[in-house]
């Protein structure tokens, strides 16, 4: 596991840019974890920084899943806050996505842990301070 500590919204973009160029490959699960407002949403803008898009990201709200086309692969990226059952989310195809070619990556990635295979989990939670937040990423092989 490695642990991280950022000090701001940009340095938690710059680690998922990293996390991204040395890591991540197609067919990747990344499931995200932790309290509302403590930077999965910049994380997963930085892993789109580190695949070059330059659109803007932000959470899917009206759709359930957002896709970033980088040119050789396709990120899609959910967000399951506002699911009320699991039968959403197996009904849009989870499963199909998760084990396709793109990079899935996941916020309020609780509610589908049982669906998930290999995957790395990130972890976030808020620090002291108000711009501190605690990062671990974990490489978990089922
Ligand atoms: N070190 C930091 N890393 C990331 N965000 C930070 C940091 N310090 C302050 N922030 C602020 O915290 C907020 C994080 O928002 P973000 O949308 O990434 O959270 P989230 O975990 O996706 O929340 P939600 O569960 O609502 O989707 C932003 O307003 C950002 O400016
Ligand atoms: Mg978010």
């Amino acid at each position: 596991m490695n642990s991280y500590i950022t000090q701001s919204e940009q340095e938690t973009i710059n680690l998922g840019a990293e996390f991204a160029k040395t890591k991540l490959k197609a067919g990747d699960v990344v499931a995200l974890f932790g309290d509302l407002g403590s930077g999965k949403t910049r994380f997963v803008q930085g892993i789109c920084k580190g695949f070059g898009i330059t659109e803007h990201v932000a959470s899917p709200s009206f759709t359930i899943v957002n896709e970033y086309n980088t040119g050789s692969l396709i990120i899609y990226h959910f967000d399951f806050y506002r699911v009320k059952s699991i039968d959403e989310i197996v009904d849009i195809g989870f499963d199909d996505y998760i084990n396709a070619d793109g990079i899935c990556v996941i916020e309020w990635a609780e509610r589908v842990t049982g669906l998930l295979g290999s995957r790395f989990e990130v972890h976030f939670s808020l620090g002291d301070a108000e711009n501190i937040r605690e990062i671990k990423i974990v490489q978990l092989n089922t």
